[in-house]
């Protein structure tokens, strides 16, 4: 019931989409891509950072897309980009909450100040719609499942911070220069094409040493876990079912149910050439500082409007493991 409308390349020129994808050869990005390229020409505009050409290489071949190597923090480069499109997707940031432990500027400048020169450079260009990819980290750390007008619990990271950053900075855009806008807050989203998270840290570790896996925290953390492609749906679910006369729509997208760590820890040893591998946990409640443990999102809004997700949470970590697996153990004997 939830797929998106089934649009062709056979429609008249004017009614396709002209789609600039920023974070677009990621892991996310590379998935909606995938999705746009029935709908349009798209442009992906990546610094490659931390996404692959080969994610989006069939659609670089067949001509549905382009691929601009460049950098957001670039603002001019970004302006002349833009200009010609009519829907702007803003999916690049530091790929990891961690990292900004190491580096504080990392988030403000990747994510806060990257966001404002993505809203410029549309500005300039009289670009007005815009999709972006933010976290159920602007809730901070709460027991509740977090519903989309419940932002009581301020953020407890600096990528956190930066997103909810971001998201201010839309909807001001959105009063003062008259964009539209879609927000959406994902849980930890996985897949095939992945490229950071627990369970691609997990196989890479195994396989550096088969014997043993060690994990942060004590393995209780437990978070949302959405598949890809349900992900990547949802986005253009949103885009397609809000009312034409909601100028800002924020969604969660994640599935009402969680998995925990120490689950992922026992996949990830299952799926590697060692299933016998011990597990060790580190303990503490939380993998690092700025780190939720325990997480719930309700999606209710998105699901009020028909978006239904294929995969439960466990569903989605079981079906991601098992492709991580091959990618980084190659194809099962
Ligand atoms: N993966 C998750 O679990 C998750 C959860 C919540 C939110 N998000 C958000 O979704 C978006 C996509 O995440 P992802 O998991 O696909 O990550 P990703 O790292 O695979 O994709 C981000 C892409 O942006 C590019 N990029 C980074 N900085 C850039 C810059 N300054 N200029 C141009 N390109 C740049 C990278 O090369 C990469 O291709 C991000 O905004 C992320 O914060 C992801």
């Amino acid at each position: 019931m939830h797929r998106t409308a089934d649009v062709t390349a056979h429609q008249p020129e004017k009614d396709r989409m002209r789609s600039f994808v920023i974070g677009g050869a990621g892991f996310i990005g590379s998935h909606l891509v995938d999705r746009l390229v029935q709908r349009g020409p798209v442009t992906v505009f990546d610094n490659l950072s931390c996404g692959r050409r080969e994610f989006i290489q069939p659609h670089l071949t067949s001509g549905a897309a382009q691929l601009i190597v460049g950098d957001a923090l670039d603002l001019d480069h970004l302006a002349r980009s833009i200009a010609d499109h009519d829907t702007v997707f803003h999916l690049a940031a530091n790929p990891e909450a961690r990292h900004g432990l190491l580096n504080t500027r990392l988030d403000l400048e990747v994510g806060t100040i990257a966001t404002y020169n993505v809203l410029e450079a549309m500005r300039r260009n009289n670009v007005y719609t815009i999709v972006f990819s933010s976290s159920g980290t602007v809730y901070g750390e709460t027991d509740q499942a977090c519903a989309e007008e419940d932002l009581g619990n301020l953020p407890i990271s600096l990528y956190g911070a930066s997103k909810m950053a971001g998201e201010a900075m839309i909807s001001a855009f959105v009063e003062c220069f008259q964009f539209r806008a879609k927000i959406y807050r994902f849980g930890n989203v996985v897949g095939p094409r992945g490229t950071h998270g627990a369970a691609l840290d997990f196989l890479n570790r195994l396989k550096a040493d088969p014997s043993h896996l060690h994990v942060l925290g004590d393995g209780r953390q437990s978070k949302p876990y959405l598949f890809v492609t349900d992900c990547a749906d949802g986005i253009l679910f949103g885009l397609d079912h809000t009312p034409p006369e909601q100028k800002l729509a924020v969604y969660n997208l994640a599935p009402p149910d969680t998995t925990s760590v120490a689950r992922i820890a026992e996949l990830c040893v299952h799926a590697s050439p060692n299933p016998n591998a011990a597990i060790h946990f580190a303990g503490g409640d939380r993998g690092w500082p700025g780190d939720v443990p325990r997480s719930r999102m309700n999606a209710a809004r998105l699901k009020r409007l028909g978006f239904q997700l294929r995969m439960t949470s466990d569903e989605a970590v079981t079906a991601a493991v098992s492709a991580l697996a091959e990618q980084v153990f190659g194809p099962p004997a």
